[in-house]
Parts: C-alpha cells; sequence; structure tokens
C-alpha cells in the first residue's frame, strides 16, 4: 500500500476509534499514545519518508502533517468534552432535592403533651411516678381496703419479686396513675397542683376498647378552700380547651373509693350533639374521666390533715381522649406501630 493511501486509512480509523472508545481522560491519553506516540504507525512511516526526495517529499509530508494534527484535534476534542461532562459522582445542582424522612411524635405523646400543656396556663405542675409500684400506694393509701369489691374492678399484674418494703405491701404494675397522688403528698406540703402522665397495666384481653397496656392523667389540686365548683370550673374549661369552645359537659354522680363525693365527666356527643348516635352508643355523651373530691382517708395517708386541707382529684385515659379527637375506632392501632397509621399524625 502506498503511503498516501495508508495515512487516509490512520486517519479514519483513528478518528472512529477515539470518538467510541475513549470514555476517561486515560484512555485518550492511551489513544494518543497508540495513533501518536514513538513506536505508532505514523512515526514509523515518518522515519521510512527519509528516503523520499522531491514532489514525493513534499507531498508525503504536507499530508502526514495534516493527518496528524486532525488526529491531535480529534484527541484535543475529547478532552474537552470529558472535562465538560460531570463525574459519576459529582453533584448535580439541577436535580430536585431528596426528602429527608422525618420522624414524629406518637399520637399518644402528642395527646398527652397537648393534655398537660392545658393544665400548666392553669398552675398545674407536671410529675411521674413509678410504673412498678407497692400495694399499697396503688390501693391501701387509695382508700380501697384489702378485702373490699372494688379491688376486683382494678385487677392487677402483680410482679413476682420479693418486695423490698413488705410494709408496703406486693411489688405491682400500677392498674392507675392515682398513687401518685400520695406519694406526691408525702414530699410536698400543700397548697399543690399537679398533673401526673404516665402508663398503666391491667389484665384485659384485647379488643377494639381494651388494652393490657394505656395510659392516663391524673390530677390533683389540694388547698385550704377547694371546692367542687373548683373541680367543675377546671375540668369545663379543659374539655372546652380540648374539644372546641361549644363543647357540653355533665357531671355525673359516679363512685370511686378515693374520691367523695365522685363523678363522671361526660361531654356531649360531638358527632350527633347529644341526640345519640353509633359513635355515642345511642347515649348522646361521651365519658371521658372520673373525678371527685379527694376522700378525707387518701389525705390522711398522704400526712394531710382533712380538717385544714381539701382538694379535688381526676383521672383520664390518654388513648380514649386520642380516639374521640381523631375519630379512632380500635385502640389496638396504637399498640401495633404500622406506619401507615402513625404517619398519618
Ligand atoms: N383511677 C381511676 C381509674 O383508673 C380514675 C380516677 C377517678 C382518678 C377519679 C381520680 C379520680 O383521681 O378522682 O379508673
Amino acid at each position: 500500500m502506498d503511503a498516501g493511501r495508508e495515512l487516509e486509512q490512520i486517519l479514519q480509523t483513528a478518528q472512529e476509534t477515539i470518538r467510541t472508545q475513549t470514555k476517561s481522560e486515560q484512555e485518550v491519553e492511551r489513544q494518543r499514545v497508540a495513533w501518536l506516540g514513538r513506536k505508532s504507525r505514523l512515526t514509523e512511516l515518518s522515519r521510512q519518508a527519509a528516503s523520499l526526495a522531491g514532489e514525493q517529499k513534499i507531498s508525503f509530508w504536507r499530508q502526514f502533517n495534516r493527518v496528524k494534527s486532525a488526529i491531535e484535534g480529534e484527541l484535543a476534542g475529547r478532552r474537552q468534552a470529558l472535562l465538560a461532562q460531570p463525574a459519576g459522582d459529582a453533584i448535580d445542582v439541577t436535580l430536585p432535592g431528596r426528602a429527608l424522612p422525618q420522624g414524629r411524635l406518637h399520637p399518644i405523646t402528642q395527646t398527652m403533651e397537648r393534655i398537660l400543656s392545658l393544665f400548666v396556663p392553669m398552675g398545674f405542675d407536671i410529675l411521674e411516678g413509678p410504673e412498678v409500684e407497692f400495694e399499697y400506694y396503688n390501693f391501701d393509701a387509695l382508700n380501697i381496703p384489702r378485702d373490699h369489691p372494688s379491688r376486683e374492678s382494678f385487677d392487677t399484674f402483680f410482679v413476682d419479686l420479693p418486695s423490698p418494703q413488705p410494709g408496703k405491701g406486693r411489688l405491682l404494675l400500677r392498674s392507675h396513675t392515682s398513687p401518685v397522688q400520695v406519694r406526691v403528698m408525702e414530699q410536698r406540703r400543700p397548697p399543690l397542683r399537679i398533673v401526673v402522665p404516665g402508663r398503666v397495666f391491667r389484665p384485659d384481653p384485647l379488643d377494639p376498647s381494651h388494652s393490657f397496656t394505656f395510659h392516663q392523667v391524673e390530677g390533683l389540686m389540694v388547698d385550704g378552700r377547694t371546692s367542687f365548683a373548683d373541680l367543675k370550673g377546671v375540668l369545663d374549661h379543659f374539655s372546652k380547651a380540648l374539644f372546641g369552645p361549644h363543647t357540653k359537659t355533665r357531671f355525673r354522680p359516679h363512685y370511686f373509693p378515693f374520691t367523695e363525693p365522685s363523678a363522671e365527666v361526660d361531654i356531649a356527643c360531638a358527632a350527633c350533639h347529644g341526640k345519640g348516635c353509633a359513635t355515642c352508643g345511642r347515649k348522646g355523651w361521651l365519658e371521658i374521666m372520673g373525678c371527685g373530691m379527694v376522700h378525707p382517708n387518701v389525705l390522711k395517708a398522704g400526712k394531710y390533715d382533712p380538717r385544714k386541707v381539701q382538694g379535688f382529684a381526676f383521672g383520664m385515659g390518654v388513648e380514649r381522649v386520642a380516639m374521640l379527637t381523631h375519630g379512632i375506632h380500635d385502640i389496638r392501632l396504637f399498640f401495633e406501630n404500622d406506619l401507615r397509621f402513625l404517619e398519618q399524625f
């Protein structure tokens, strides 16, 4: 093959290879060495050209230089193109941002915080007590005597460990937050205004409205002159703040061993406004908590003098309040940790 045709062929193949087979700067360099390097066919041809003379010599070098700069141009073009193209790990600032998964509080925590936040401006302090409790605080100190049938309504998980203070009875998982009332009275002098959030336990089989564990918020206010009117005022204000300003409340006589008199607080059903529907079980009213004037025996257990101080107490179920405010019909949803449920709050 004469040198002229070979030069043309080298140019064609070089251009094609460089265009299609250089994905990185290293590959461009490899192609440069292959086509223009010391051991390349082009260099070899230039050496052989030493034997040429006259017209042949002139036309060879003219063609040689054109081919060489065309290949150099091709390589330079590829280098430019690779520089302009972002590498795989570079940041493309034009891409839309990636949303970070955001955590949120459990609906029970949210409801608990909401309830507490309504009592704090009325001067109530937030306190807590232990989940593993003595029989004494859970029952005896709350005027629930050993053989009294009302103990059965607070069916209890007992803890199978020797009691560290046998005088205070066996250990158990508290069945309500009321025991914290007496614990706090033992520690603080009146006047007293506290709310107590916490988890409680009862051996109930799981169903849409029962769980072996749930949460309560307890309240206690004691001073020289607190009356049932204060109890009604505080809880009526609370109910309106939580369920809406037009919420009607009703205080229905009831019995609790630790209060006298006792009542249950109902709110008029928001779904039917008291007419009676499926939500309220045709009653027109929804029970939201128990309350009453603290029984003199409970004040005595807390080393308070019932002739000098009096007070009211109340206790409500947090799951129940969350179910009412969000229209949830199954308590088990709160404990199953299904993200499809939790992500709605
Ligand atoms: N401890 C009661 C329960 O778990 C609720 C309760 C009722 C608490 C009346 C009180 C109260 O402080 O005064 O059912």
